[in-house]
């Protein structure tokens, strides 16, 4: 190639060469531009998050006013009035936990759970609920309304937590309609989450602890514990305590429910003092690997969804084996099923253990009073009968946390083992009582294979007119 043929190729390839810089120069600039847009969007949904409504009343119990400003999170919050859903071991569905465990109605005899025990369901139910359960009756503490309504921080604003507490609950009826909404776990001012409940504050404060304190992440679990937990009515006021003091251990709840000489019942098998655990959800999550990590409820039962390109929280608390692909799978990258699997592994063992505590715990309850049918005195069973109420409750922490176990897998396989043994124990105990009068025989254990059946059954020890579980001398 000549010098001349070369310039006249450069001449040619020029206005190539141009609009080759001049594409690249464009498709860069469009990049950027996509960058920035992007970085900027994400600032925006940042901000829309924590975004300050404009007129919501600072005491405002209507979820659907709430739904006004923010349609979103209220649609799903509307989807918990599905209470068909089923796991193996949860779901919405109500199920009936005396018919499917008849164990149940022996181990809480004497007790309201004896009578009427169903699975929770959504948030949207809790006023219909609480209002329907044979557990309720006329001299209910107005306590029992705490965890149902927004119209309860409502209410405590304008009465304060000690008056509402000493109320009955019927006094209150009428003044608590909404189930749990929106001013249960959030500040209507700056749209944060809050605690609404003084009980938590409480706890918190008689540990030394400033609530006010907790982290973000933290608090994402901590509006959920202003529910879901241990907790029992405190002396003639009735005040909601949680009983936090010595830690959240099921070793600690016996130590502090000791200490006080605390009982909810007296048994009507064994007549021993019981103590029924509510639903240590956030105790029991506590303990476990998750927790350890800094996962909180809300990352399983709240997590993130997009709607119309939105990131949202979702509203619709459920189980989060309903939605595995949102929850679960962000965090690990198992298959679906395999998930799936893998929670109700967890969930069969757990369950196995439950259901050997119970076949020694309902027996111990029956060798106490074959005890007492061969004529020992209370003196002679107050060892036997402060086991019994210990494995009764070790059983119940778990029994009682929602999840079958999955919550914190090993703590609960200890604490079921530590139920069996205890109850076992009474057992042998109880073998060497009736010796020492004069029974040699195997106790008579009547049938309590059905919800119906046992009802009727443990009516006759209500009655003081037991069947006699003694065989000869
Ligand atoms: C790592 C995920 C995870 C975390 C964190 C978590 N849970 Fe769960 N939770 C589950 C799973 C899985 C189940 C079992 C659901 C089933 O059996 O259908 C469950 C069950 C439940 C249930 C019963 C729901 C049902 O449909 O039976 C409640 C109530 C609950 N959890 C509350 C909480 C609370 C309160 C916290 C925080 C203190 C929490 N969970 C933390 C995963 C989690
Ligand atoms: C059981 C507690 C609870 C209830 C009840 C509740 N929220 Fe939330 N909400 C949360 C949590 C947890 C977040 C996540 C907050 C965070 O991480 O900062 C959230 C976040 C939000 C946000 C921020 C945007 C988003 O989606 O993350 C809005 C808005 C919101 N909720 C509106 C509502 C409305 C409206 C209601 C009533 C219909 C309601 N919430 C009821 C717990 C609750
Ligand atoms: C104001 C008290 C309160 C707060 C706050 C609260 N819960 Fe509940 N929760 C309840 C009650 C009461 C029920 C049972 C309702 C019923 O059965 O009528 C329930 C039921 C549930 C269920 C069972 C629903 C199902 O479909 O199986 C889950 C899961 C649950 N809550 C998780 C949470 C999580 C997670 C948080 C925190 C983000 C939370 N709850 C905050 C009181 C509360
Ligand atoms: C926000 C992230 C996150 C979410 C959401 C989450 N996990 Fe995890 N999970 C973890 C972390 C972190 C660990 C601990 C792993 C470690 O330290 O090696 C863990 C551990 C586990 C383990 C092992 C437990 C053990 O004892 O070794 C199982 C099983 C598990 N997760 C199941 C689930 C299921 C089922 C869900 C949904 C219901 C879920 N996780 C949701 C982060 C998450």
């Amino acid at each position: 190639m000549s010098e001349s043929d070369k310039l006249n190729f450069m001449e040619k390839m020029k206005p190539w060469m141009g609009w080759l810089v001049f594409g690249s120069t464009m498709l860069g600039v469009f990049l950027l531009g996509l960058l920035a847009a992007s970085i900027m969007e994400r600032r925006q949904e940042a901000a829309r998050l924590y975004q300050a409504p404009v007129n919501i009343a600072d005491n405002e119990s209507d979820s659907a006013v709430w739904g006004q400003h923010y349609p979103r999170q209220y649609d799903r919050y509307k989807k918990m009035s599905d209470s068909e859903t089923k796991t193996k071991y949860g779901g919405a569905y109500p199920r009936d936990y005396l018919e499917e465990t008849s164990a149940n109605v022996i181990l809480f005899a004497g007790y309201g759970f004896s009578q009427d025990y169903l699975q929770a369901r959504g948030h949207i139910y809790a006023i219909e609920d609480v209002t329907q359960t044979k557990r309720v009756n006329e001299k209910t503490p107005a306590t029992c309304w705490t965890c149902k309504s927004p119209d309860v921080p409502r209410l405590m604003a304008q009465m304060g937590p000690e008056k509402f507490y000493a109320k009955n609950f019927n006094e209150l009826k009428n003044e608590i309609t909404h189930p749990i909404g929106c001013l249960d776990c959030h500040d209507p001012k700056t749209m944060g989450l809050r605690i609404s409940r003084p009980a938590l504050v409480e706890a918190y404060e008689r540990q030394g602890k400033d609530i006010a304190q907790a982290t973000h992440q933290e608090m994402r679990s901590l509006v959920c514990a202003q529910c879901h937990v241990e907790y029992y009515f405190k002396g003639e006021g009735k005040s909601l305590t949680f009983p936090w003091d010595e830690g959240m251990a099921i070793a600690d709840f016996e130590k502090y429910y000791n200490d006080r000489d605390f009982k909810d019942w007296t048994h009507a098998i064994s007549k021993a003092p019981m103590v029924k655990m509510q639903h240590p959800d956030y105790e029991v999550y506590s303990m476990g690997i998750h927790s350890y990590r800094n996962v909180s409820c809300a990352d399983c039962h709240m997590p993130y969804r997009t709607e119309g390109g939105e990131k949202i929280t979702d509203h619709y608390v459920q189980s989060p084996l309903l939605n595995i692909a949102n929850s679960c799978a962000v965090c690990h990258r198992w298959g679906e099923s395999e998930i799936h699997a893998r929670v109700e592994k967890i969930q069969d063992k757990n369950s196995q253990a439950r259901k050997m505590a119970e076949h020694n715990i309902t027996r111990a309850h029956f060798d106490i009073a074959a005890c007492m049918q061969a004529g020992a005195n209370d003196r002679e069973l107050k060892e036997v009968r402060a086991l019994v109420r210990r494995a009764q409750m070790y059983w119940d922490y778990v029994a009682a946390n929602n999840g079958m176990g999955f919550h914190a897998p090993q703590e609960c396989q200890r604490v079921l083992g530590m139920a069996a043994s205890s109850a076992q124990e009474v057992r042998v105990i109880c073998a060497r009582i009736l010796a020492k009068h004069g029974y040699l025989g195997q106790v008579r254990y009547p049938d309590f294979g059905s919800k119906e059946k046992s009802q009727k059954l443990i009516q006759l020890f209500i009655k003081n007119k037991p069947p006699l579980l003694l065989t000869k001398k």
